[in-house]
């Protein structure tokens, strides 16, 4: 079996479509324009290409946005101090801080700080704790993406064996707890797997809907793959440059293998990337709408 692409970049891509339409009428019916602010602390290449890329998809769509850079010896205090200031900015309905940051600042007490209704990555302790009891406001972007593409490509989740390689707080953990929910576009079993798991093969050969977030390049081959699984693939990992200086990437499935076995499969890249800023900016959108009491 070759296995039917799940194409990211063109899900992604109708999502946006629709949220054109809808930022356009929250302007017209209610003058609502979403804001996001993405803060980003020093150069990081990857890092830097992300909210690069954050940044042009809100304007492609109508959004008010704001690109902060700060260099990477800012202060604890000070990077607080500039979140408190979008905190209280009502242009802004949206706060990024792109992570990681730089060892010397304490990334959880920066996520903290942010308020909850503005934390459009659902970082916050308490967005993780109302999608853990079932009543999130916001669900973390990346995670968010490939149920989307799992919703939007037909695949059936209740019931459905799911194995998660990665427990990560930013893929793993949440992708697991959102699945896992009694909801719609959810509602499967679930196993999380990771890097004291004993036999990793023996978990993802059963696994009907496999989504990898391992952090490795080709961590998952063909054998670990039953016939006819899905498998969603987060892995971005740069594993070379051209020689125009763009960057290889490859996903942490070995794609060309698990294609043939697998039914449906992302690539990467094309696959999971695109929907990750997609959801941001649904996300954004959502609490621009919340904040003037719209649902
Ligand atoms: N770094 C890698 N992925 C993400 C993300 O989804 N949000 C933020 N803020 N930083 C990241």
């Amino acid at each position: 079996m070759t296995a039917k692409l799940i194409r990211g970049t063109e899900i992604a891509k109708a999502i946006q479509q629709e949220l054109k339409e809808e930022v356009k009428a929250l302007k017209d019916k209610h003058n609502i324009i979403p804001g996001l602010v993405t803060i980003l602390v020093g150069e990081n290449p990857a890092s830097v290409s992300y909210v690069t890329g954050k940044q042009k998809t809100a304007k492609e769509l109508g959004f008010f946005s704001i690109q902060d850079n700060q260099p990477a010896d800012i202060s604890q205090a000070q990077l607080l101090t500039l979140v408190d200031k979008y905190n209280k900015d009502p242009q802004i309905h949206g706060i990024l801080v792109q992570l990681p940051l730089p060892k010397h600042i304490d990334e959880n007490q920066v996520l903290l700080a942010i308020n909850p209704d503005k934390d459009v990555d659902a970082f916050h302790p308490i967005n993780v704790g109302k999608l853990m009891i079932g009543e999130a406001s916001f669900y973390p972007c990346t995670p968010y993406g490939v149920q989307q593409m799992l919703i939007r490509s037909g695949v059936e989740m209740s019931g459905a064996e799911v194995v998660v390689v990665g427990r990560s707080n930013i893929v793993g953990k949440p992708i697991s707890m959102m699945l896992v929910q009694k909801q719609k576009g959810a509602n499967a079993t679930v196993t999380m797997c990771h890097t004291g798991t004993k036999d990793l093969a023996e978990h993802t050969r059963r696994a009907d809907i496999l989504i990898v977030a391992a952090g490795r390049p080709k961590a998952v081959t063909a054998d670990m793959v039953k016939d006819g699984a899905v498998v969603i693939d987060v892995g971005v990992n740069r594993i070379g440059m051209t020689a125009e200086g763009k960057a290889i990437l490859c996903g942490d499935v070995d794609f060309e293998a698990v294609k043939e076995k697998a039914s449906m499969i992302t690539p990467v890249p094309g696959g999971v990337g695109p929907m990750t800023i997609t959801m941001l900016m649904l996300n954004t959108a959502n609490a621009a709408k919340a904040a003037s009491g719209l649902k």
